[in-house]
């Protein structure tokens, strides 16, 4: 099966460069931004080489995961650039909901009480299942001589496999019995993005993107633990800004916006180390 944008991808003006292999798809597009491309361009692989994730992390992309990146250009000095990636957290969300429905929601017991969802955005843009990794989003931007602001939205999502020897829980879509493929899933993903795109709506829209993303958080009103460099914040997550900092209230009622940084809840959050 080969790669390909949906209807309304391509009558939003959407093209697609699809590799068998890359190193990473998001090199690959800003290598596309410096020889001009205007932009709107979904770059994507079956494999990738040298991925790479937030904090210079590697990132893992064999045959059958989905990565996928997508170059935006945008006039000006591109300050709303990082709540592009709220949207992007969305319509991946969303995408995955349209495309495996059976994994969005639990079955069971729970749906017999009103069911209950699986499939959370941690801030700023990782989306879990179960509480475990399931895709990380990077965003990459430059601001080109020109006064154009270039932003490169990578998503990587484990389809097949989830990767071997990272710190923190990680699950695939084909482990929690969801039967699609990477190229499915891309298609979803590129039609959804459309639909955020228009609302977020060169950063105007970002109040209600915030909103939808609020609704599906995962560890809203809970413990929480930030690392920022060699310290570590600690209070409750009580909500993002309109910026899509990260609000953290302390235990002596003082509120921290929080702009980068790595997040744990719960036991990880409480456990004072
Ligand atoms: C994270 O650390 O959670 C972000 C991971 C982003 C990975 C994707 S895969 C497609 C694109 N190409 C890369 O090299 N990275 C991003």
């Amino acid at each position: 099966m080969a790669f390909a944008l949906g209807p309304k991808a391509l009558a939003a003006g959407y093209r697609l460069s699809a590799y068998e292999a890359v190193g990473s798809t998001s090199t690959e597009a800003m290598a596309w931004a410096t020889l001009g491309d205007p932009g709107k361009l979904w770059v994507v692989a079956k494999e990738q080489t040298s991925g790479h994730g937030r904090r210079g992390r590697n990132w893992q992309t064999p045959a059958g995961n989905l990565a996928a990146s997508l170059l935006l250009t945008q006039p000006g000095h591109g300050a709303t650039s990082a709540t592009l990636g709220f949207a992007a957290g969305l319509a991946l969300e969303g995408a995955i909901r349209a495309v495996a429905p059976s994994v969005a929601v639990k079955v069971g017991l729970d749906a017999a009480s009103g069911g209950g969802d699986r499939l959370t955005l941690k801030w700023p843009n990782d989306v879990l299942l179960n509480g475990a990794k399931i895709a990380g989003i990077l965003l990459e931007a430059v601001t080109r001589p020109g006064a154009e602001s270039v932003v490169v939205i990578g998503i990587g999502v484990n389809v097949l496999h989830a990767p071997k020897g990272v710190p923190y829980p990680v699950t695939s879509l084909v482990e929690n019995g969801a039967d699609i493929s990477a190229e499915t899933l891309f298609t979803a993903l590129a039609e959804a993005w459309v639909d955020q795109e228009t609302l977020w709506d060169e950063g105007r829209g970002f109040s209600v993107i915030r909103d939808h993303w609020l609704k599906r958080a995962s560890g809203l009103g809970a413990p929480i633990a930030v690392k920022l460099g060699e310290d570590v914040f600690r209070g409750t997550f009580e909500t993002i800004d309109d910026e899509g900092r990260l609000i953290v209230r302390a235990g002596d009622g003082s509120s921290r916006a929080i702009s980068a940084g790595e997040v744990h809840f719960g036991a990880a959050a409480t456990a004072g180390h």
